[in-house]
């Protein structure tokens, strides 16, 4: 069987034999690009070249790009989800196109790999009218013409929004279109959500049928989109040869690119067959490696281990923003998952001293040594400093935990927040004092929290600050706890002046308050103008003077969703929901509360700040005075 290396070694070969030149992989600290906090695909750092820089390596280029996805991270546990992966990449800088790069990446998996062709799929770009992009009908041709080499009548079937396709299922289909919600790659997503300016294209995607059956739980009919875990997406190609202009629109490039990225591990998975990724030989060696028998506990420590040793070795150090937020919590986790792990393995709790992760560490070094050079040294100090960090407030957490007569949703939910101890401590140490805590109740009131401080960097282990959910509210005083009321109505206010303002387009993505200000984030393309900041402000605050009434009503799901209330988190809400009304119809939000009844409280809103966060998302901070 092929190991990871020499996957790699043999993607590198193949298109350096086809006029390819090799580039080492970036850092997954981007320089120059503050879109986004890590290097998330192998083409970021080439940005510039697509629209028309020449790179010094020419128009053809290959390498195998570090990459972190933060998002994935409370997913990381199930057999496919990882934070790091290794990204296999070509690129043609306005050289060859759609007719050399499928039958290309067909032929490497197909023949280099020895990948059972009747086990691949694709997919590629339905259209999209609203903004004048056709279908893709040159890949659909190309596509079948190479089938068709391999013996396989490969017959497309129109899927369209990908939501529609656990109705239209299979079909007897090889080749699916779908819409740019599946089918359109950008840094910022789908072309609704690209800034002016920015590259993208339609795509095309090759998905390995594993053969597991179909789990009606995500639809009727399976297709390759969906999620029951048959098929997972290997490659992508992306035909990068638009960009959007100032005015909303799509032109051409100067020139017609190519970005294919391909998940090394996916990859890996597909050649072997087995569709839990963590049985790949370098996640393997990980799992191999750690005590007791929780494979999600295993798998949480594989991908964390391997994810903070790249990040350390870039120069992340733990803290409580950013990217040192996601390298703490990366630490975090693998902690208490080992000492999890060790407890069940009968030691106590106390010994846990590091020693299993640090031969993780070890390992992960050993591993890579022939790759990429990993900061062994740095690595273990840093995770030391942690650790002894760490272990005070997690013990800590534990003695309250010993202490507590009984755990109940609300008890449990301040033992994460003040003592980072997960659901599954509580539980696992609680033992009968935690019987009636169940994780829906657990992650309800950890959504509700979210939602006012989403991925709250200061919150999520330091302990201190404000909790606000659902009717309940600590703060350190009375005088305080009024004033994040005050600005969490006026977030409410801002996000609806907004969407007057700039149109539907807004989108929440984010909303953070403390006692000395608010945080808003939003999906927008552009810089705002001080002309549309006054006039947001404006809105928000003849809102205030008007004094209209704040009103929350609790209906079910169903009927809030017809209502039109904006509810912008895939969040786990329960049946019932609480929908928050302002005026007659000034704004209306799904949201935990709670709020002030009138919005004469709030007082003067000042917007303090507009900057970019990410590609296509803006925020503003903003006091209430
Ligand atoms: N940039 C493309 C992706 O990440 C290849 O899927």
């Amino acid at each position: 069987m092929l190991t990871s290396d020499e996957i790699r070694s043999r993607f590198l070969e193949y298109y350096r034999q086809r006029g390819h030149t090799e580039i080492p992989s970036a850092s997954l600290l981007p320089e120059g690009d503050v879109t986004t906090l890590f290097t998330g695909s192998g083409m970021q750092p080439l940005i510039k070249y697509f629209l028309g820089e020449p790179h010094p390596a020419g128009t053809r280029i290959v390498d195998s790009q570090k990459c972190f996805r933060s998002e994935d991270i409370d997913e990381v546990g199930d057999n496919r989800h990882t934070t790091f992966f290794e990204m296999l990449g070509n690129w043609s800088l306005g050289d060859y196109f759609k007719a050399e790069q499928l039958p290309w990446v067909f032929e490497f998996l197909t023949k280099e790999l020895g990948v059972d062709p009747s086990r691949l799929y694709v997919t590629v770009f339905a259209g999209e009218e609203k903004y004048g992009l056709p279908k893709d009908d040159e890949s659909v041709e190309i596509w079948r013409r190479i089938f068709r080499g391999a013996g396989i009548e490969a017959k497309p079937v129109h899927i369209g929004d990908p939501d529609r396709g656990g109705e239209v299922g299979m079909q007897g289909g090889r080749i699916f279109a779908y819409s740019s919600k599946k089918n359109w790659w950008s840094r910022a997503g789908p072309p609704e959500k690209m800034p002016a300016r920015e590259p993208g294209g339609p795509d095309s995607e090759i998905f390995y049928d594993f053969g597991t059956p179909h789990d009606p739980k995500y639809g009727p009919h399976c297709h390759p989109n969906c999620e029951c875990g048959r098929f997972m997406e290997i490659g992508n190609s992306v035909f990068m040869e638009y960009t959007k202009t100032d005015d909303g629109r799509f032109e051409k490039l100067p020139q017609q690119n190519v970005d294919f990225g391909g998940g090394l591990e996916r990859i890996s998975a597909a050649v072997t067959g087995n569709s839990d990724m963590f049985q790949i030989d370098t996640l393997k060696r990980l799992i191999d490696a750690l005590p007791g028998a929780d494979m999600r506990s295993k798998r949480i420590i594989a991908d964390h281990v391997r994810a903070a040793s790249f990040l350390i070795t870039d120069g992340v150090e733990p803290s409580n923003k950013d990217r040192g937020y996601m390298l703490r919590k990366l630490l975090r986790r693998s902690i208490v998952h080992s000492s999890m792990l060790e407890r069940s393995e009968n030691r106590a709790l106390s010994a846990s001293s590091g020693e299993t992760l640090e031969r993780c560490f070890g390992i992960v070094c050993d591993m890579y040594a022939g790759t990429y050079a990993l900061d062994r040294e740095r690595i273990l100090s840093v995770f030391r400093a942690e650790n002894q960090k760490f272990r005070n407030t997690f013990v800590n957490g534990m003695r309250r935990l010993d202490r507590l007569e009984a755990v109940d949703t609300d008890t449990a939910f301040t033992l994460y927040e003040s003592f980072g101890l997960p659901y599954e401590v509580i539980k696992e140490f609680g033992g009968v004092k935690a019987a009636s805590l169940t994780r829906e109740a657990f992650e309800g009131k950890l959504e509700a929290h979210r939602q006012l401080s989403r991925a709250g960097a200061e919150k999520k282990f330091g302990g201190h600050g404000l909790i606000l959910d659902t009717g309940e509210l600590k703060a350190k005083d009375e005088a305080e706890v009024e004033k994040v009321i005050r600005m969490h109505t006026a977030t409410h206010l801002l996000h609806a002046a907004l969407r007057q303002v700039l149109g539907d387009e807004v989108h929440q993505s984010g909303s953070d308050i403390t006692v000395e200000r608010l945080r808003f984030d939003f999906s927008y393309p552009r810089k705002l103008t001080d002309e549309e900041i006054r006039r947001v402000e404006e809105i928000a605050n003849d809102a205030v003077a008007r004094d209209l009434k704040v009103e929350c009503r609790e209906m079910p799901k169903a009927e809030a969703e017809k209502s039109g209330a904006l509810s912008f988190f895939k969040a786990k809400y329960g049946d019932t929901v609480k929908v928050y009304t302002i005026g007659d119809s000034f704004s209306k939000e799904f949201c935990g509360g709670p709020h002030v009844d009138h919005t004469g409280k709030i007082g003067r809103i000042k917007i303090t700040k507009e900057e970019a966060v990410a590609a296509g998302v803006r925020r503003i901070r903003a006091v209430v005075e």
